[in-house]
């Protein structure tokens, strides 16, 4: 441990990535395929998750899988007979493509077994994480390369100690679909401080309309409390259950602070969320972009 620094400001290196999910809202896709291996564009759901944790200095990736998880070990893995072949045909702009994902991070496996909530699969990566801080960013929550997010929580964190979330503002009819945080302003604009979270409430009860989005970035003693923590709504572990004990008493795990996010996110285990995740991507590349939108203007204007 460096001098001085208590374990909470210890420099925060890996990032836990939960994708052990049934997801059930994508049916039948999903039935053989993980959700976060569906493409969006030309590139897994996952990939662009493992992108931005590295983009945000964290290189050490630990994946929690379930059941029909093989094909995201796969895709981070090597395929020397794929990359064979491309080197046979000289084709170089596809043998990058395909040895991109492999080389982007130290990937780390676990199996989270019964998939019993979200806070559950966090309980799983507690002997690769020990003692230090870390990041958590669900698999299936995209946030715009372009609007970096991790990296503003990761130094909040590093200010301020304890657990850091994200929140986005959404109508209040939507609130009932996420975790919801009551807070208080802080000097900078960005941050507020949680003083409590509700999981998924009826509108009429929620404390703000700030959603709890799929970044965390964490401090170790939640292992503590997740282990001790009933199955809250549906039956599941849920990691907003342990968030809210800890935002309550900050003795037991420091303060929770929420990082306000105001940029370009999609949840791509929603169909609607993730077509528009496509169509906005694949609007916005220089290859596909413009043969692509000048289809979905005439489809638009002409068709619908
Ligand atoms: P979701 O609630 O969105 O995932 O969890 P789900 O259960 O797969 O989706 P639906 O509602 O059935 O369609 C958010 C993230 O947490 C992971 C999921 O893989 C997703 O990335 N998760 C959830 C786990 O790893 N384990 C769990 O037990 C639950």
């Amino acid at each position: 441990m460096v001098a001085g620094m208590t374990q909470s400001h210890l420099r925060i290196s890996k990032a836990v990535i939960p994708a052990a999910g049934l997801g059930t809202r994508f049916l039948p896709a999903t039935k053989a395929t993980p959700k976060e291996m569906l493409p969006v564009v030309d590139k897994p759901a996952i990939q662009y998750v493992v992108e931005e944790a590295v983009s945000a200095g964290l290189d050490d990736v630990l994946m929690i899988t379930g059941r029909n998880k093989r094909p995201l070990e796969d895709h981070f893995d090597r395929n020397y007979e794929l990359e064979s072949a491309l080197q046979k045909k000289g084709d170089a702009g596809r043998l990058a493509k395909v040895q991109e994902s492999s080389d982007l991070a130290t990937m780390h496996y676990v199996r989270q077994g019964d998939p019993k909530g979200l806070g559950h699969a966090v309980l799983c990566a507690a002997p690769h994480v020990g003692n230090e801080p870390f990041a958590v960013l669900l698999g299936d929550d995209l946030i715009d390369p372009r609007d970096p997010l991790l990296k503003r929580m990761i130094e909040v964190q590093e200010q301020r100690g304890g657990s850091v979330i994200a929140l986005m503002e959404v109508a209040p009819e939507q609130i009932h679909l996420y975790g919801c945080a009551a807070v208080e302003t802080t000097e900078d604009s960005d941050v507020v401080k949680i003083g409590d979270l509700v999981e998924k409430p009826d509108p009429a009860d929620a404390p703000s309309n700030y959603a709890i989005i799929g970044r965390y970035v964490l401090d170790p003693r939640i292992f503590d409390v997740l282990r001790k923590t009933e199955p809250g709504r549906g039956g599941e572990i849920q990691i907003t259950d342990a968030l809210q004990l800890l935002a309550q008493d900050e003795k037991v795990g420091g303060p929770v602070h929420g990082v306000v996010f105001k940029g370009r996110r999609y949840d791509t285990g929603d169909r609607g969320d993730y077509l528009r995740a496509i169509v906005r991507l694949a609007c916005e590349r220089e290859d596909l972009g413009p043969d692509f939108r000048t289809w979905l203007r005439s489809y638009v204007t002409e068709e619908m």
